[in-house]
């Protein structure tokens, strides 16, 4: 199969997130997010993919875990999906930026009442000395916010990776797979094809 080269970079992801999300895979959202810290030494964990288009691809997570502070020291970052049952992946490499404080609030108030009260009470990435610890944070939180709706604290939000490099793979016979790679060049984009 030949990827074609002629659409935008988000046409195609939309194109081929909407064939993952109708596959039979019970999250294509996951992706894997790579991040390094000021000295450039990386780490990659799961995340979930919240929206993707022009503005870029967004993810929400605690800002002072481990991921969060190697952003703030050095925003770049890279995304790969793999929908296996499609033998596709897709790597999507930029800058990240904070999302504005009213994005991530309207994205916030969408979560589950558990959720929320979770992301209050976990201090991500941080050393945990029991269960009942995290128990009693998420005890302490829900009777905080016993009624009324739960504000989205201030160390949880949303980050947009805004791309420079896309590229889509797709597997071909006998390892000869299908590589389209998108660099963006101003307004626009360039499209060269790898070797597998
Ligand atoms: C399928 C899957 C989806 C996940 N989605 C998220 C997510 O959207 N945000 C998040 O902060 N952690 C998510 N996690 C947990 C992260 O992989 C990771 O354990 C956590 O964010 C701490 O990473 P860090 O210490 O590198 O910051 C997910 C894990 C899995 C397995």
């Amino acid at each position: 199969m030949s990827l074609p080269s002629d659409k935008n970079p988000f046409e195609l992801f939309a194109a081929w997130y909407g064939e993952a999300q109708g596959c039979g895979l019970k999250e294509p959202s996951a992706v894997t997010l790579a991040t390094a810290d000021a000295e450039g030494r990386p780490s990659a964990r799961m995340v979930l993919l919240k929206s993707a288009d022009r503005a870029g691809f967004v993810f929400y997570t605690n800002r002072e875990s481990r991921k969060g502070r190697q952003m703030q020291a050095n925003p770049f970052a890279a995304l790969c999906f793999h929908w296996m049952p499609l033998v596709r992946q897709v790597r999507v490499e930029g800058r990240v930026e904070p999302v504005s404080d009213a994005e991530a609030d309207a994205y916030f108030a969408t979560r589950a009442r558990d959720s929320q009260i979770g992301a209050w009470a976990s201090k991500q990435s941080q050393p945990l000395e029991g269960r009942f610890e995290l128990e009693r944070r998420i005890a302490k939180y829900a009777l905080k916010f016993g009624v009324g709706t739960v504000p989205r604290p201030d160390f949880w939000s949303g980050y947009c990776l805004i791309p420079e490099r896309i590229e889509f793979w797709q597997q071909g016979f006998a390892r000869l797979h299908d590589r389209l790679v998108y660099h963006r060049a101003g307004d626009g984009w360039t499209t060269e094809r790898l070797f597998p």
